[in-house]
């Protein structure tokens, strides 16, 4: 008798389980039939865009450092293969060019030029700009715009060289030049000058393009070509606008010296502006002053 109700015990016990299971299997056979008529998709990535959209890479980048001010649409444009340059726009706010300039409005002096024989600084004619360079991290907005430099040209924070503040008068340039160095005093001393980004702290009504006399391919095919002084017609010419940054690199990715990045400004004929500038070099720069104080 007590075998009986066992068994019959064990037997509603297997029935649940059946029942169990076969309504999971049910549930399959529907989940699997509307998958297939398109009436729901498995949530595969949660971010809608392209895979080869960067939207959220840059919102990765941008939102680490928040800095100051809030910063217009930020996107990147190829400017030119050789030499390797790119546009960021809006990478810096108007807060952050405003407070920069006034930073650096009291403290400007004539730029100088390096001596190619000798690696010292010395004063020129092809360079008529005045500035002023700032400390690295000097306060909390320099770090955060070294670090967004950082993040953007994907080199460490402490290749990076102190930032340096320009102001260009109506008429003042620099003529073309390369930001490597031919000299052993400056290329010992912290390595050869990877890369370049300028930072256009105000806008230009005329003149005062970035211009790559030596870049390969059609320079009249940049979308602002109509906008640009006769001058900035004779190459590859960006024109300023207040917040974008300019990247280019003077050394290819083998690490051999590109004579196409030979740059220069060009004299504004109108406003006068300030740019912003910066190297990356092939040595730790901090770790490089950090042992020389020892
Ligand atoms: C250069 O680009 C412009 C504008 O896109 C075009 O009209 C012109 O034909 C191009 N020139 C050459 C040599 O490809």
């Amino acid at each position: 008798m007590a075998k009986v109700r066992h068994s019959r015990l064990q037997a509603r016990k297997w029935s649940t389980v059946t029942l169990v299971l076969s309504m999971l299997f049910m549930l399959s056979v529907v989940l699997l039939m509307l998958l297939g008529l398109g009436v729901f998709f498995l949530p595969i990535n949660d971010d809608d865009s392209a895979p080869n959209d960067l939207t959220s890479y840059r919102r990765m980048a941008s939102e680490r450092g928040k800095g100051l001010g809030k910063r217009g649409e930020q996107w990147t444009e190829v400017l030119s293969w050789e030499p390797r340059a790119f546009i960021y726009h809006n990478f810096l706010s108007k807060e952050e060019c405003e407070y920069l300039i006034n930073l650096a409005k009291p403290h400007m002096v004539k730029s100088t030029v390096v001596d190619s024989k000798t690696g010292k600084s010395k004063d020129s004619r092809v360079r008529t700009s005045s500035g002023m360079f700032l400390r690295r991290g000097q306060d909390k907005i320099i770090k955060d715009i070294e670090k967004r430099i950082a993040d953007y040209s994907f080199i460490p924070v402490e290749h990076g060289e102190g930032l340096q503040v320009l102001h260009y008068e109506v008429g003042q340039k620099y003529d073309a030049h390369f930001d490597y160095f031919l000299d052993e005093f400056n290329t010992k001393n912290g390595g050869q000058r990877m890369a370049t980004m300028l930072m256009y702290l105000s806008d230009v009504e005329e003149g005062g393009e970035t211009i790559f006399p030596a870049a390969k391919g059609n320079i009249s095919s940049v979308p602002w070509w109509n906008e640009l002084s006769e001058c900035g017609k004779q190459g590859l010419a960006v024109k300023p606008k207040m917040g974008d940054a300019l990247l280019f690199w003077s050394m290819r990715p083998d690490a051999t010296l590109d004579p196409s990045s030979l740059h220069g400004l060009l004299p504004s004929f109108s406003l006068s502006y300030f740019i912003f500038s910066c190297g990356s070099r092939m040595i730790k720069l901090a770790l490089h002053s950090r042992l020389k104080k020892i």
